[in-house]
């Protein structure tokens, strides 16, 4: 590789290509790791298409210097988020700082300010879309957050600006029970009695973008219990869950309606979580 010369910067076209590639290429690796098949998916689809940086009529990448002399805060935590590993030292991946979201900030900045010349995803998820584009499809989903319906941002869940991106840096514990619990109240608790599957985190039963199934819930059906609480076959063709006969309750619908277990969240009236 050639060392870096400011004088002399590579031509724009093939290498910024690669910039692009760099950094989806690592995610790839990641996703292999950590998230199995799902990593699988967001990995092909962000290396076929078009990642290619946004645009906006005139304006001209300017660089997270740039951005820094009104949004000082911004810039300086901005070097402990996710998204800063995107980018690369000098200037072929300057467009993968502030403006791989919000678009490049020539105009932006010339003018002071203003909401005119600049991108917010708070108005507009296809910023994210861009690179993380199996979202698109999760929140095309018959069931889903109201963020592509402009109702709320990517950005109620994520951290765009500071740390981990994922509340919490992703552990299913606390961190995103806060992060569900600040808008759906009545789920977050405390209860008298807790269920214990709470503690997990929201996404035990959840999808938290979207689902083919109501409440965007992961399973349906009974499955989605059954998957944490072992059903025993005994032998009269009877069926045992929590030590309990459950045969001729399973007749009445899913565990969690039919008036027997509607308090899935946590109860302050049975630890048997029916109200
Ligand atoms: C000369 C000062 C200045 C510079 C340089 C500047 N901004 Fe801003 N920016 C502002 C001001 C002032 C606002 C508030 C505008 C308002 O609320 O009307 C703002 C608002 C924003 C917003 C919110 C717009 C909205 O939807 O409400 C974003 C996003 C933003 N800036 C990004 C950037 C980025 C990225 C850069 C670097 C490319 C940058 N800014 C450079 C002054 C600046
Ligand atoms: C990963 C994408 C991403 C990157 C990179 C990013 N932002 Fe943002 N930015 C967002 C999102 C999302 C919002 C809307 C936040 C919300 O929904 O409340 C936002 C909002 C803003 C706003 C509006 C005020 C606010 O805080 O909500 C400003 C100003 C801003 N960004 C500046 C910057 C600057 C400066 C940088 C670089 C240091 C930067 N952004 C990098 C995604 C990003
Ligand atoms: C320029 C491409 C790009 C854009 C635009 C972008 N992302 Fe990302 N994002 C990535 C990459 C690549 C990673 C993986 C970073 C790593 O782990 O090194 C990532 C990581 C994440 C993660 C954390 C994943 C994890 O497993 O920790 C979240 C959440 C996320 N992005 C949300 C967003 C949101 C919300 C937006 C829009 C506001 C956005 N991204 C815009 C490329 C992008
Ligand atoms: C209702 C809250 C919520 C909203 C809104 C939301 N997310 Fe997420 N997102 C989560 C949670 C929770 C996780 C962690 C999932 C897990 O650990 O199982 C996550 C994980 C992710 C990840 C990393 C893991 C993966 O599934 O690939 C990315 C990337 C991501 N979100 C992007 C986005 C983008 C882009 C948007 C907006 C278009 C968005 N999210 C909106 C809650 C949300
Ligand atoms: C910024 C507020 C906000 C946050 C944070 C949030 N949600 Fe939501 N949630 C909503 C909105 C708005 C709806 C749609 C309500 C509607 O359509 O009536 C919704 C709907 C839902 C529904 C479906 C409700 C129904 O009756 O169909 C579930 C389940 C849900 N959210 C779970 C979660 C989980 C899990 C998290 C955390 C990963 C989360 N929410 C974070 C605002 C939020
Ligand atoms: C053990 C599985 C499980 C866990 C964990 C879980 N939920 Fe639910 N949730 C459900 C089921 C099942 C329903 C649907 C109940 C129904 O159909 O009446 C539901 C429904 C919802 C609804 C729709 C309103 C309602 O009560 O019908 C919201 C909102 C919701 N959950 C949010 C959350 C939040 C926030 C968390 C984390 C604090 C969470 N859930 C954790 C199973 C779970
Ligand atoms: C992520 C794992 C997990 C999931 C999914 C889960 N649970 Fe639980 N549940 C637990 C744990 C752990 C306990 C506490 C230990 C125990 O009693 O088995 C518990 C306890 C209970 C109890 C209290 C038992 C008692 O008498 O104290 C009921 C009732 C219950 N769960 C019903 C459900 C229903 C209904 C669903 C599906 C909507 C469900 N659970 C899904 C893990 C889970």
């Amino acid at each position: 590789m050639k060392a870096e010369n400011p004088h002399n910067p590579p031509p724009t076209h093939a290498p910024a290509g690669r910039d692009w590639l760099a950094p989806v290429v690592r995610w790839c690796v990641v996703g292999f790791g950590t998230l199995g098949a799902a990593g699988m998916i967001s990995c092909a689809s962000v290396s076929r298409t078009v990642v290619t940086p946004l645009t906006i009529p005139g304006a001209e990448f300017v660089g997270n210097e740039n951005c820094a002399q009104c949004h000082a805060e911004l810039v300086r935590d901005f070097k402990t988020s996710t998204h800063a590993r995107l980018q690369a030292k000098g200037t072929n991946a300057m467009h993968l700082g502030c403006e791989a979201c919000h678009g490049p900030g020539s105009l932006h900045a010339q003018a002071g300010g203003g909401r005119q010349n600049i991108l917010n995803p708070r108005r507009d998820s296809d910023t994210c879309f861009q690179c993380h584009l199996d979202k698109r499809g999760e929140f095309a989903l018959p069931h889903h957050h109201p963020v592509t319906e402009g109702k709320m941002s990517c950005g109620d869940c994520h951290h765009p600006h500071k740390g981990s991106a994922i509340a919490g840096g992703g552990t299913h514990l606390a961190s995103e029970h806060e992060t569900c619990a600040k808008c759906h109240t009545a789920q977050g608790g405390p209860f008298v009695f807790e269920h214990e599957a709470v503690r997990e985190g929201c996404t035990a039963c959840h999808k938290p973008h979207g689902s083919v199934n109501r409440k965007m819930l992961t399973e349906r059906n009974a499955t989605l219990c059954l998957k944490c609480h072992f059903q025993q076959q005994a032998a009269a063709g009877s069926v045992f869950i929590g030590g309990r006969d459950h045969t001729a309750f399973l007749t009445r619908g899913s565990c969690f309606s039919g008036g027997c277990h509607e308090a899935v969240h946590g109860s302050n009236i049975g630890s048997s979580l029916r109200f």
